[in-house]
């Protein structure tokens, strides 16, 4: 898999990208461990090379089960990670309530103060086993904090040589702005999928523009656009997805069908419906990098193989098309 390169910072990253939010279990009902791991070691063998991870996935988890599986291997490995929401304390902005590994109640935070940015980072190099973060990401937001603040933090750990490159992660247009003017900011990683669209307006403009990176997250619509979720899925305990509105029954329902409208197209290319999906994503203007989960190293060497599927302009057309006739409602 040919690497790409994110924004001008120098840093390649695979355009597959293996996420590994539902390897820390936390809102995903819970993970294997031993999967986890040889999802992860599969992942350069397939040509994942970049595996994206954050402190808040499992708190903690996520960032040692990469770091176990990446040990001895790091060379073949851009590991990318975050800071910016906690769970301990109560600075900065509330995020939301949520129940932890321990099912004990606590509330994440936004919070990118300077000095909490550059504890964060230990905090990872120690979890992840390493000496340096190929791409780290401010994950949301802090609107108590000036968005000088965290960048400023990421100069001085570029500095430092303990992050290689800067990003942001669910930043608007304005708040893009104002970080730039900071530090140089390779991407920005954002929610995108067949059905969840809202960065085209703005967002892909801009970094267009500014040749800022897009990483594109839940691209599968958190495995809804596998076709595999039917309305009586078995969902595992702590699992948040049926609470999601894409999940809900209607929206369920007609994206299905929409996925069974597709399916010929899929077939006529000896693809699966997560394959056409991920190739989809990935010809979208502005799209850098279509960052995937997955749990096991099947799903790892299925959605890799999505790098081979190749469209034509007029097949892109015909999927927009029957995205456009596509009513969700989303409220
Ligand atoms: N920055 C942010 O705020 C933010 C927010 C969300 C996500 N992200 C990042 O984006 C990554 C990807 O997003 P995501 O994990 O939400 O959703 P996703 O990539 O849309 O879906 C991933 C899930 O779909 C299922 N799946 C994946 N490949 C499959 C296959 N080939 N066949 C069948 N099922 C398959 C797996 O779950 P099951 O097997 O359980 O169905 C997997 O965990 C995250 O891991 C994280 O790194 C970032």
């Amino acid at each position: 898999m040919e690497k790409r390169a994110l924004g001008t910072s120098g840093l390649q990253v695979s355009p597959i990208t293996l996420g590994a939010w539902a390897i820390g279990g936390w809102m995903w009902g819970g993970s294997d461990r031993k999967d986890s791991i040889k999802a992860i070691q599969a992942c350069p063998d397939n040509g994942i090379t970049s595996i994206d991870t954050a402190p808040v996935y499992g708190f903690g988890l996520s960032e040692e089960v990469v770091g176990e599986a990446i040990k001895g291997k790091r060379d073949r490995y851009e590991i990318l990670t975050k800071s910016g929401l906690t769970w301990e304390g109560t600075k900065g902005e509330f995020h939301f309530s949520t129940i932890d590994e321990q099912g004990v109640p606590c509330n994440i935070y936004k919070y990118s103060g300077y000095d909490s940015i550059i504890a964060e980072c230990e905090e990872s190099l120690r979890r992840l086993g390493t000496d340096y973060i190929d791409l780290y990401q401010i994950h949301w937001p802090d609107h108590t904090t000036p968005i000088e603040e965290p960048m400023e933090a990421f100069s001085k750990l570029m500095e430092q040589g303990k992050i290689r490159a800067a990003g942001v992660s669910n930043y608007s247009v304005e708040q893009m702005e104002q970080a730039s003017k900071v530090v140089e900011l390779s991407s920005n990683q954002v929610p995108y999928s067949m059905v969840r669209r809202e960065i085209e307006q703005d967002v892909v403009p801009w970094c267009i523009k500014n040749r800022c990176g897009i990483l594109a997250y839940s691209p599968l619509q958190r495995g809804l656009l596998t076709g595999k979720i039917t309305p009586d899925y078995p969902f595992a305990p702590g699992d948040s997805r049926p609470e999601t509105p894409h999940f809900r029954i209607n929206n369920l329902i007609r994206t299905n069908e929409f996925l069974e409208s597709i399916r010929p197209l899929a077939e006529e290319k000896g693809a699966s419906l997560s394959q056409l999906v991920i190739a989809w994503t990935l010809l979208q203007p502005g799209i850098t990098v279509a960052l995937v989960g997955a749990r096991t190293q099947e799903q790892v060497r299925q959605n890799a193989g999505a790098i081979e599927v190749q469209l034509s302009r007029d097949e892109v057309d015909m999927i927009n098309s029957k995205l456009d006739e596509l009513n969700l409602d989303l409220e």
